[in-house]
């Protein structure tokens, strides 16, 4: 079977030349939640964004291949391609209010998605979307789906956002820090909601957080970025059983709260830092070097 999404050597850069991904290579398995994580800058929601087609114009992709469910998108013309990703894949956003239309109906815009990119039928459409409210467990959905974006709070907004992302059953969703925006006692009921829909409706996940503490409740494997490379990769409990790589092991050391709770995040270990910069400077001359 195909993986979900196989993303091979994915080099992007910014106009200036400056390498954004560098030679990035991560699988989504069927139905697998796969982590990203890695400090602000890392590179996570442009490697989000490559998948979903909606890099910034900026943003050059210089090599390497994207497949989903086997199909290699670089070989799709532009509509082609927009009409696989909108068929497979869904975004779960970071910010619940900025991804919605302020001007809107909470109603119109969920069922829209079904009826313009998969040519459902209004009918049909509402019909999912009520179902798919009862699961992210929205008791009152007449009243939701009448309301405009701003009257609901936050974690209710992410639920509506969660719900339109599963209704089209992708094979995929990008889920890009779904709960950073939001208090911290909505944040688990939140991860617990993914995590449920999941489950049940055997969606792969490529989960991007910077926060190790996700990785470990919601992911199967997990892929660490650092400056656009990925520096480690491994399955979740291998990697918080025996971090190799010492970024990995730096940032763990840097989430203190599995040892103390109450403690903040400390930096990451600055000579560590060095190295990998070191390391990635002269990968990236011997890149242009034979990149012309
Ligand atoms: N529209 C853009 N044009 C040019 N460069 C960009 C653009 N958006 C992001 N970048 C740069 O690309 C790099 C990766 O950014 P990205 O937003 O993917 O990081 P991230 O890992 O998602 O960080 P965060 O945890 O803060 O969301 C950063 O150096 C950033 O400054
Ligand atoms: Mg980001």
């Amino acid at each position: 079977m195909s993986a979900c999404l196989d993303i091979r050597h994915l080099s992007a850069v910014l106009p200036n030349g400056q390498r954004v991904l560098r030679s990035v290579s991560l699988s989504v398995q069927p139905g697998e939640v796969r982590a990203l994580v890695g400090e602000s800058g890392a590179g996570k929601t442009m490697i989000g964004k490559a998948v979903l087609g909606v890099l910034p114009k900026s943003v050059r992709i210089v090599e390497g291949e994207m497949l989903i469910e086997g199909e290699d998108l670089g070989r799709l013309d532009a509509k082609a391609r927009r009409t696989l990703i909108g068929a497979r894949t869904a975004l779960i956003p970071q910010d619940p209010l900025t991804a919605l239309n302020p001007s809107r109906r909470i109603g119109s815009q969920m069922t829209d998605r079904l009826v313009r990119i998969l040519g459902w039928s209004g009918e049909r459409a509402d019909t999912r979307i009520r179902q798919l409210l009862d699961e992210v467990h929205i008791r009152d959905p007449e009243r939701v789906l009448k309301c405009y974006p701003h009257e609901l709070s936050g974690g209710m907004r992410q639920r509506v956002l969660i719900a339109a992302a599963f209704a089209a059953e992708p094979r995929l969703i990008v889920a890009d820090e779904p709960t950073t925006a939001l208090d911290v006692t909505v944040q688990k009921q939140i991860l617990r909601l993914i995590a449920q829909l999941q489950r049940d409706h055997g969606t792969a996940i490529l989960f991007v957080t910077h926060d190790l503490g996700v990785v470990a409740k919601i992911s199967q494997r997990v892929s660490v970025l650092y400056a656009g490379k990925v520096v480690e990769e491994a399955d979740t409990a291998d990697l918080f059983a025996d971090p190799k790589h010492p970024y990995t092991r730096a940032l763990m050391a840097a989430t203190p709260r599995y040892t103390d709770p109450l403690a903040s995040l400390k930096p990451v270990d600055e000579s560590v830092l060095a190295g990998l910069a070191a390391e990635i400077v002269a990968a990236d001359q011997a890149w242009r070097a034979s990149h012309g």
